[in-house]
């Protein structure tokens, strides 16, 4: 197999979460700024709140830094009070989109089948979508964490898909923000379940297609969980929102 060609750098994303004020875009600065003294090894992403977005694309213009955003409704416009649409984090200066995040799933009440009707949008609009998966701690205890999220996997990845580039994130419900990570050997078994249906999905583009890791990565764990296999980046929350600690983690990628 000849992975090494077609494996893309690997992809340390940076969720923001409702954190950020006008004051954090120094933070983004500063993010910019330590990827500008040595080319990176990694695609580095920040996904600010939406009031963000635009200010915060250009803030770090010209650095390594590509910006997203933390969701998009499935509709190119509409009366959807308070959504924002792909097309309009596009229009701010996104390139990417994180859809079905697990706060959104459980917040909002999203179904997978509205998260891949987000990521089609995304596509529409010309953005990367990040598609976030992981189960609860109830699913792990029941041993149903494997084929739990393999489903939601199948339900919330679009066909459309298919020859554009995209990311799969693994984050499970009971890491995040809990200082309790998954063991590399828990990470390792779901991503290679994740591997397995890319591939049997969409063939050669599901061998190139990164699984990002997320929860509670931080950087004294960034360095194990990155160099696991099957592991293709990283979605981190907390520890973005400092730059001396995120760009800790893009120096472990
Ligand atoms: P934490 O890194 O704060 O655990 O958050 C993970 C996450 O949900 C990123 O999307």
């Amino acid at each position: 197999m000849t992975l090494l060609s077609t494996t893309p750098r690997p992809l340390i994303a940076g969720n923001w979460k409702m954190n950020g004020l006008s004051t954090a875009l120094d933070e983004a600065r500063a993010i910019a700024a330590g990827l500008d003294r040595r080319p990176a090894a990694a695609r580095v992403a920040i996904f600010p709140p939406a009031t963000l977005l635009h200010r915060l694309g250009e803030a770090v213009e010209g650095s390594f830094v590509l910006v997203g955003g933390q969701d998009c409704h499935g509709a190119a416009s509409g009366a959807h009070t308070g959504d924002i649409s792909a097309q309009m984090v596009a229009d701010a200066g996104g390139t990417m989109v994180i859809v079905g995040h697990s706060e959104r799933r459980t917040d909002h009440g999203e179904t997978c089948q509205q998260v891949a009707g987000k990521a089609q949008a995304a596509l529409a609009a010309g953005l990367e979508p990040i598609i976030c998966v992981g189960e609860s701690l109830e699913q792990r205890q029941a041993g149903e964490a494997v084929s739990f999220v393999i489903g939601q996997l199948r339900n919330s990845l679009p066909d459309s898909l298919a020859g554009q580039a995209f990311d799969v994130a693994y984050e499970p419900l009971w890491a995040i923000g809990t200082g309790h990570v998954a063991s590399v050997e828990n990470i390792v078994e779901m991503h290679a379940a994740i591997r397995t249906e890319l591939v049997a999905r969409f063939g050669e583009q599901g061998r190139a297609t990164p699984i990002l890791y997320g929860g509670s990565v931080k950087p004294e764990n960034a360095r194990e969980i990155l160099a696991a296999p099957e592991v293709g980046g990283a979605l981190v929350g907390g520890a973005s929102l400092k730059a001396k600690d995120f760009l800790a983690i893009v120096e472990a990628a």
